[in-house]
């Protein structure tokens, strides 16, 4: 089969959040068919989705990604409901403040079972059915602060950087299925967790930042749909960085 002649289906994960609302929204008239995923926040999900007009109809699924079995059901559900998943975007992601003296090991391992094992799993249970159709791209969305650090951020720090060795070497196994694997390694963005900060510790950040501004979701959008297309089939194995100038 081959995929460009019909819609390709998009599968975001943690679409309920700041920015995953953000890129439903951008993505309403798009040609893809979005799979969109939520945990704890499905009515705003869906009371944000009565609001747009979607060239096709979204699907919505809930799933606790600290948990593999949710995981494979998700996975299940997104292809049986779908058909198929052709681009995956590993976009939920979980964070919390904690020096490491002071890191509780629950919330170090629920952290890193969201951010790094999860995209793994889904990778793991969409790879063979990209690799029979011989097209897949998978997009990992990762931070900045894995490659920065920051004070209290050494968990999620960690996950994220996870996310670009995953990238590297799962780009070099899945390639020759047709399948990209690669990394936007976003900067500070105006929509999701940035919403979180206070103002002042904000406008720190935006000022230490070149471009003096946060990036926005259609920067964001606009790279993914470019590593989703036909034409980045030679581009894998890649972390890309988003983010102003604060990081190259
Ligand atoms: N915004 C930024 O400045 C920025 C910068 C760098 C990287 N990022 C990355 O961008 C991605 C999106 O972030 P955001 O700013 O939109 O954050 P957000 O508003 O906090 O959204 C987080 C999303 O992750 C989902 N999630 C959290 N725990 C989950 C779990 N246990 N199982 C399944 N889903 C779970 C949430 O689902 P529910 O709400 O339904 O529970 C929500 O959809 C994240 O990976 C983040 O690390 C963001």
């Amino acid at each position: 089969m081959n995929s460009s002649h019909k819609a390709k289906v998009l599968l975001l994960t943690g679409a309920s959040g700041g920015l995953g609302r953000a890129l439903s929204a951008l993505w309403a008239k798009s040609d893809w068919q979005l799979i969109l995923h939520c945990h704890s926040d499905r009515d705003l999900l869906e009371e944000h989705l009565s609001g747009l007009e979607f060239r096709h109809a979204p699907m919505v699924l809930q799933a606790d990604l600290s948990d593999p079995e949710e995981v494979l059901h998700l996975c299940g559900e997104a292809q049986k409901k779908a058909g198929r998943v052709d681009v995956l975007v590993n976009n939920a992601g979980l964070s919390h403040s904690a020096v490491v003296w002071k890191q509780d090991i629950e919330a170090w391992n629920r952290l890193l079972a969201v951010n790094l094992t999860a995209p793994f799993l889904l990778m793991r249970h969409l790879s063979p059915g990209m690799r029979s159709r011989g097209f897949g791209r998978i997009i990992n969305i990762s931070s900045v602060v894995a490659h920065l650090g920051v004070f209290g951020a050494s968990a999620y720090g960690a996950s994220k950087a996870g996310l670009n060795g995953l990238t590297a070497s799962a780009s070099k196994e899945l390639i020759s299925g047709g399948i990209t694997v690669n990394n936007i390694a976003l900067g500070y963005t105006s929509k999701g967790m940035i919403d979180q900060l206070q103002p002042e510790h904000r406008e720190e950040i935006r000022v230490r930042i070149p471009a003096q501004r946060f990036g926005s979701a259609e920067e964001l959008s606009g790279l993914i749909a470019y590593l989703a297309s036909d034409q980045a089939a030679y581009l894998t194995g890649q972390t890309l960085h988003l983010n102003g100038g604060l990081y190259a």
